[in-house]
């Protein structure tokens, strides 16, 4: 029998036609409205393979009631929203898209830091109200520096390695990082780089950028007594996941004046963002998830996950498979 594959949401036709062309009876949504878990449930029942977006809860309920699954490829670096473990003891291959969204997303980060910094939003909507009348030296949006700063990395995988070689080479920043995993002495002295504990990380950072996983350890990684630590002129920038930053005690710290800023591409219950964090429109950026979002990039994930199903299916190893 011809495996089935199910597309949870709208993907590229191309990514489609790929694997139709491989030979599979595929069943692809066309809506990017991810569907509620007992519908995907349905939907996924007798498929061999899925294409799973980063709003498509795998659990372990999931995962049990598709028996005949092999293959999910998530369309996103990060895979929190599978059961990896559960996966992995019912024999199902779990796949990712690392590497080619590593660029357009260390963009996003400078894009937030920047923003947030030199308060470009705030500008833009003076400008558009029509309150710009002349320049003068005290402008209402005054700014930080970035130039010559100090940025603190939390999570120094490939996203985070490439903030800071354009926060070295680009801004003649001071870059400090922590992560679980301390790299080897000579990558660092490349990547000019220093390792620090967290506590040293929060207090000296001017910007304080969020590139961690999410997982057991680091949800609520920043937390409030986290950002106790933080400088009052420090900004806080996370495009990484939502729920490493304690949202309501990151809403008290802006609101008190404890940190100065935060420039967020993700939400702690996404898509939902605080109330607070909507209300205040100083040194506050925030953007709709767009870490990956370069029409190149999101293309060439979704080519990837789909390689990932047909090699899966094949009898390959995908290419980059996750369970260990
Ligand atoms: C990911 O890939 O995990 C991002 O959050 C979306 O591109």
């Amino acid at each position: 029998m011809t495996p089935r594959v199910v597309v949870s949401q709208y993907v590229f036709p191309e990514a489609v036609d790929q694997l139709r062309r491989a030979g599979f009876d595929v069943e692809a949504r066309n809506d990017d409205e991810p569907l509620p878990p007992e519908q995907l449930q349905e939907l996924v029942r007798g498929a061999a393979g899925l294409v799973s977006m980063l709003t498509d809860r795998i659990d372990a309920d999931f995962l049990a009631s598709a028996p005949d699954l092999s293959v999910v490829a998530n369309v996103a670096v990060g895979y929190d929203n599978i059961d990896v473990a559960a996966a992995t003891r019912a024999g199902i291959a779990v796949c990712n898209t690392p590497d080619v969204l590593t660029d357009a997303t260390a963009d996003l980060t400078w894009s937030l830091i920047l923003a947030t910094a030199r308060r470009v939003p705030e500008g833009d909507a003076f400008l558009r109200a029509g309150r710009y009348t002349h320049w003068k030296l005290a402008q209402e949006q005054l700014g930080a520096d970035v130039f010559g700063q100090s940025l603190g990395i939390y999570g120094f995988g490939k996203i985070g390695q490439a903030v800071a070689r354009r926060a070295v080479g680009g801004f003649d920043m001071t870059v400090r990082y922590h992560d679980a995993h301390r790299l080897p002495r000579d990558r660092e002295r490349e990547l000019g780089v220093t390792y620090a504990e967290m506590d040293e990380l929060l207090a000296t950072a001017d910007f304080l950028s969020v590139h961690a996983p999410l997982t057991e350890s680091t949800r609520h990684g920043i937390d409030a007594t986290a950002l106790a630590r933080m400088k009052p002129s420090a900004i806080l920038v996370n495009t990484a996941r939502g729920p490493i930053v304690d949202e309501a005690a990151l809403v008290e710290a802006l609101a008190t004046g404890s940190i100065a800023g935060a420039g967020l591409d993700v939400y702690e219950d996404e898509p939902t963002v605080h109330p607070g964090l909507v209300e205040q429109r100083e040194r506050v950026v925030l953007l709709p998830h767009l870490g990956s979002a370069t029409a190149s990039t999101r293309r060439r994930m979704a080519a990837i996950a789909v390689g990932n199903v047909i090699d899966a299916l094949s009898g390959r190893r995908p290419r980059t498979l996750v369970n260990t």
